[in-house]
């Protein structure tokens, strides 16, 4: 008899785990504890036993009973959390699409440059934004209280720091590492207490370049810039140097490229002119080498600097410097 019990609850238990729907299900539990169900039938037929077998069959039944019954509410619980979680996932939603960040065009510009100078040997320096003095004008041949530092519209730290004005700085910090020859570019973002408009805000980016060897001449300055600009705008670019002032460089110049917006023929952008204004240039005052240790008997330099917003808004075409800060996502994930 206990053989038997057992059995049923066995073969009951293998129902229930078969089981692979609530309807199923149903008709497990019909099967055995349903009016005429297999246990329910054992239950009943427990009054005919004989008195002497009743304590033990009884407690058998009883328990396969209990154990049958956990099993079902068991099962039944798992397949309606099956159930629901196909409920719950509907598949006719459109899905969600990951939105994918793009190269701000600063950066754009900024390894188009870098990779144009690298083919002609320049490695990149680095310097902080948070400048002193001593390398921001001071060693740049730039004293205190020089009329050349009223241009440069400087924010002031606090005892001898500024916020760099240009990229010059990385200059002098990279004379007084390494000895000659150097040829290294500094691009960065840079700071003026400026007067905002279409070209000018508080933070824009640089990117000076410096080449110091043995007979470095001006026609090195104006053979590279040229070729750079060629290579950034197309053959067709003219490059115009006009004599200029820098406490740093002597001779200086200022260096244009033709407007590759309109073809000279005079736009907004160049604002009538045909030229497109890029940075200031020329060859390292000896003074400067003073500074770093360098012998300038034996050692002559070049030094130029580049406005890279400016790049950047006459290659893209943007018509204000300040959409570069701003991080309006319609601007930015056009690139
Ligand atoms: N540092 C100068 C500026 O910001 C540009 C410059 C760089 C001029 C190197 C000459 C040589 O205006």
């Amino acid at each position: 008899m206990i053989d038997r019990i057992e059995n049923m609850e066995r073969r009951a238990l293998e129902e229930i785990d078969q089981a692979t729907d609530t309807a199923a299900l149903e008709e497990v539990r019909i099967r055995y504890m349903g009016r005429s169900g297999q246990l329910t039938a054992l239950l009943r037929g427990m009054g005919d036993m004989a008195p002497e077998d009743r304590p033990r069959t009884g407690q058998r039944v009883n328990l396969a009973n209990r154990t049958v019954t956990d099993a079902l509410a068991t099962r039944q619980r798992a397949l309606q959390d099956a159930a629901a979680v196909v409920e719950r996932l509907d598949i006719t939603l459109p899905g969600r699409r990951p939105s994918i960040g793009r190269k701000h065009p600063l950066t754009l510009i900024r390894e188009e440059v870098v990779a144009i100078f690298g083919e002609m040997g320049f490695t990149v320096a680095d310097g902080p934004e948070i400048e002193r003095d001593y390398y921001n004008f001071e060693a740049l041949n730039i004293p205190a209280n020089h009329p050349a530092r009223d241009t440069h519209d400087t924010f002031y730290m606090g005892g001898d720091r500024v916020l760099r004005t240009h990229t010059s700085p990385v200059q002098i910090r990279v004379m007084e590492l390494y000895p000659p020859p150097v040829r290294v570019i500094a691009p960065g973002r840079t700071y003026r207490h400026e007067n905002p408009d279409a070209t000018h805000a508080f933070a824009f980016h640089q990117c000076e370049g410096l080449y110091v060897a043995q007979g470095v001449s001006m026609a090195h300055l104006k053979g590279d810039l040229t070729y750079f600009a060629r290579r950034l705008f197309g053959k067709a670019v003219k490059v115009r140097f006009r004599p200029d002032f820098f406490p740093f460089t002597e001779p200086s110049v200022d260096y244009s490229f033709s407007c590759v917006v309109c073809n000279e023929k005079g736009c907004g952008i160049c604002k009538g002119t045909g030229w497109l204004e890029i940075s200031g240039a020329g060859m390292v005052d000896p003074a400067v080498f003073g500074f770093v240790g360098y012998d300038s008997e034996k050692y002559t330099g070049y030094a130029f600097g580049m406005g890279l917003d400016r790049l950047a808004m006459f290659k893209y075409g943007i018509e204000s410097i300040h959409m570069f800060l701003e991080n309006d996502l319609r601007f930015l994930s056009q690139g």
